[in-house]
């Protein structure tokens, strides 16, 4: 069966990676910034993104997002072609990233961000009505409250529930850049670099908050992280990208072992993988 006809066919919908690709170019000038990439990610599946600085990882997502229109290449949401979808509605198809700068309102609180979000995908009718009316995200009367309070306390957000977004360390933006993208109830989030900018402790928690977000929920993940030990031991497969192309696909040992991975990126030397959920 051609992957065409797979597409089409409702049947074959349910049984259809969260999220896939194939063969995306973007070109910017002379530079292929990803040079036909082809990258498939199972329903409730971890999967590692990882390559140098300047790989193409940043602009893949912005590809699979919606918010760049590749050069050349197809994205799936759910087996849906959506490569002609807009991101607003592909966030409608189950699809939420997040950015490797939080992009955060500065004059909306904590709770106002996860509430906004969890009604920008729930109750979109709501949105400008929410945003005129003041008061109106504070939140206690909503039906997102319960979603949006296992956000708070899973990301250690409650001491600044009611704190506006601009006065927050850029720590504590990231783990609301997480929640906020949470909050829309994905099917597949992608995640860019959700760990730069914690300290030891925030990145511990919030590794384990996205592992078990994974396992009690299903939802899957495409995750871009400079922090390859963390990458390798939460991920069941990895893919990697240098100068915008894959030159590796595979599982973590598969990954940790290849000599062109090891060439490019890892070094020479063997890399530590700790334990999934540390002492925990
Ligand atoms: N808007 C743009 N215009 C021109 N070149 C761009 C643009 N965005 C990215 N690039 C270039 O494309 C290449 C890939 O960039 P990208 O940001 O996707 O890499 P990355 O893997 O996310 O890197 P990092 O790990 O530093 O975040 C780089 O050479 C970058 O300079
Ligand atoms: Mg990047």
């Amino acid at each position: 069966m051609t992957a065409h006809a797979a597409v089409r066919h409702p049947d074959n919908i349910a049984a259809s990676p969260a999220l896939s690709a194939t063969g995306v170019t973007v070109r910017f000038g002379g530079l292929a910034a990803c040079a036909d990439v082809s990258i498939v990610v199972p329903q409730g599946a971890m999967v590692g993104l990882v390559g140098p600085n300047g790989a193409g990882k940043s602009t893949l997502f912005s590809v699979l997002s919606g918010l760049r229109r590749p050069t050349a290449g197809q994205v799936f949401i759910g087996g849906r072609d959506a490569t002609r979808v807009s991101a607003r509605a592909r966030s409608r198809l189950g699809l939420a990233r997040t950015f490797q700068q939080p992009e955060l309102f500065t004059g909306l609180t904590v709770r106002e961000h996860l509430v906004l979000a969890h009604r920008s995908r729930h109750a979109a009718a709501r949105l400008w009505a929410d945003l005129l009316v003041a008061g109106a995200l504070r939140g206690g009367t909503g039906p997102e409250d319960e979603r949006v309070d296992y956000l708070i306390d899973a990301l250690y957000l409650r001491d600044v529930e009611h704190q506006l977004a601009g006065t927050l360390p850029l720590g504590t933006s990231r783990l609301l850049e997480v929640g906020r993208a949470l909050a829309t109830d994905p099917s597949v989030l992608l995640l860019d670099e959700p760990l730069s900018g914690l300290d030891e402790h925030e990145a511990e928690g919030l590794a384990r908050t996205l592992r078990r977000v994974n396992r009690e929920e299903g939802v899957a993940m495409l995750l871009v992280e400079h922090d390859v030990a963390m990458v390798l031991s939460t991920c069941s497969s990895i893919v990697v990208l240098d100068f915008g192309v894959v030159i590796a696909t595979g599982t973590p040992e598969e990954v940790r072992t290849d000599p062109r991975v090891r060439a490019a990126y890892l070094g020479d030397e063997p890399i530590d993988v700790p334990d999934p959920d540390g002492a925990t």
